[in-house]
């Protein structure tokens, strides 16, 4: 499985895209088209927002399971964007059990950020919230609806209902209309039914064959709706856990979790930040990590790696391996801050992430000051490669954490990755030609890894 570890767009794509050619299918749980994951494969950069990032294989199994929330305006535009980029899109599949975005939770989500004023969250404004809302007021609509006319007005009609007050301000907007409603996704319907399976059963099958399922996160632990940020949060979990749950496999089939961070932190929109820069420095790694929003342009904000927080999303995910992304654009700093605690209000001080949110909210990150080092790291491609302070951080993050580094991003494109040799032992069918690399010993069935 693999997690985002921090606030969101840690790379997971890239890994997943890496990953996935070993694996059997690639199954995304959780969230919905807020994600933005980029693979870089050559000179050609893809932006997938629901799509698994498997799909670049060629009759890869990839499937959008039913913890996704699937707004399917954006689904067939991604497909078709994906074909007419010559990608066979054939073997995706969609739950019947995923719920569905519809129009008036795009209207609600901006309505309630609009309402929040100073106080809002920065949502992508994708409907997110509003549809896992419906979900657990047992209200929506599901990918199941699309395919029985009748049904699909019933549904739409008693989840509108109760949404009336809230929804006057829009009560001319066309998208509204029931009957015009209705037919849109009845069409939808008609584009994605062959794609349409129980996809449970699906990875069971996989999974009792004794084959490779990859379980591809969106988001991050400090964006899980129970263990993140909170209220500055998206609405799923989009830890490990959930993985099952949105998927419809149970604990006992995972046996790997990666989870993926950057060398240092990022985040989009508001909420508490305790190791943000604030300075010009920001700026320069903005610029120089691109760090600007994969689905809606937004500049991120950028801060100094909090070990704190990482500790933390190791704990919940139980992770069994880092990956740790973007590493070159930390190059040519003299030195660089570590996050190893947070000081709050009063000088208190906390080595593990407050539950309370207002301690979070005061709490700002204490540093450690590392060596940094000049060299481009951008053709490394084994450890030994890398300057000494480069390992020298790397290694405090793996000491800090508890968690072995498997992976080390240092640069967008596919190949700029360094396997260490944990990554090298525990990467699934590695190829025998690779210095030092060791199969796998063949498994027991029913059992899934990165
Ligand atoms: P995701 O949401 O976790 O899939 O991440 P995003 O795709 O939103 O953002 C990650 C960005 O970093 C993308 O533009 C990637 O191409 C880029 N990226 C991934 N790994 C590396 C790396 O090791 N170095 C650099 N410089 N860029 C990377
Ligand atoms: P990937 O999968 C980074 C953030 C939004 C906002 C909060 C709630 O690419 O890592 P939502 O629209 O989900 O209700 O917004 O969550 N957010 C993300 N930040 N990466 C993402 O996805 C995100 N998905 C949501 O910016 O702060
Ligand atoms: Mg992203």
């Amino acid at each position: 499985m693999i997690v985002g570890a921090q606030w969101g767009d840690e790379g997971k794509g890239k890994v997943t895209d890496l990953l996935a050619e070993q694996a059997d299918a690639v199954i995304r749980f959780q969230g919905g088209n807020n994600a933005g994951h980029t693979i870089v494969r050559g000179t050609e950069e893809w932006k997938l927002h629901l799509v698994p990032s498997g799909i670049l294989y060629p009759r890869k199994l990839c499937v959008i399971g039913n913890g996704v929330v699937l707004d399917p305006r954006v689904l067939i535009e991604e497909i078709d964007h994906l074909r007419a980029r010559r990608v066979d899109v054939g073997s995706l599949k969609i739950s019947a059990n995923a719920h569905l975005i519809m129009p008036y939770h795009l209207l609600l989500d901006s309505a309630g950020e609009a309402r929040l004023g100073k106080l809002q969250i920065g949502t992508t404004r994708r409907g997110i919230g509003p549809c896992y809302a419906d979900k657990a007021a047992r209200l929506g609509i599901r990918v199941q609806d699309l395919l029985d006319e009748t049904i699909l007005k019933k549904k739409i009609t008693a989840a509108l209902e109760p949404k009336r007050l809230s929804l006057r301000p829009f009560a001319k907007d066309p998208s509204l209309d029931l009957h015009a409603m209705t037919e849109e996704y009845v069409t939808y319907g008609h584009r994605l039914e062959q794609h349409i399976a129980d996809t449970a059963r699906t990875a069971w099958e996989l999974l009792d064959q004794g084959r490779t399922v990859l379980f591809e996160g969106a988001q991050g632990a400090m964006l899980d709706i129970d263990h993140g940020t909170y209220p500055f949060v998206t609405s799923s979990n989009p830890v490990a856990g959930a993985a099952c749950v949105g998927a419809g496999v149970g604990p006992r089939d995972i046996d790997e979790v990666w989870g993926v961070s950057k060398a240092y932190t990022t985040r989009v929109g508001a909420g508490p930040f305790p190791t943000e820069i604030h300075d010009e420095l920001g700026d320069v790694l903005r610029q120089r990590g691109g760090e600007f929003g994969t689905t809606t342009g937004r500049a991120r904000r950028v801060g100094w790696l909090d070990l704190v927080a990482l500790r933390y999303a190791a704990r919940l995910n139980t992770l069994t391996a880092l990956t740790v992304t973007k590493l070159d654009v930390l190059s040519g700093l003299e030195t660089i801050d570590v996050c190893v605690r947070y000081r709050g209000a009063e000088d208190a001080q906390f080595d593990h992430f407050p539950y309370h949110q207002s301690v979070l909210h005061h709490a700002v990150g204490e540093t450690e000051r590392l060596p940094g080092w000049e060299e481009d790291i951008g053709e490394c491609r084994r450890e030994a490669d890398l300057p000494p302070a480069a390992r020298d951080y790397l290694r405090f993050v793996a000491e800090f954490t508890g968690v072995p580094i498997a992976l080390i991003g240092v640069g967008p494109g596919r190949d700029q990755v360094i396997w260490t040799e944990h990554g090298q032992r525990s990467r699934l069918g590695a190829s025998p030609g690779a210095a030092g690399t060791e199969r796998m010993p063949a498994r027991p069935s029913g059992r899934a890894a990165a």
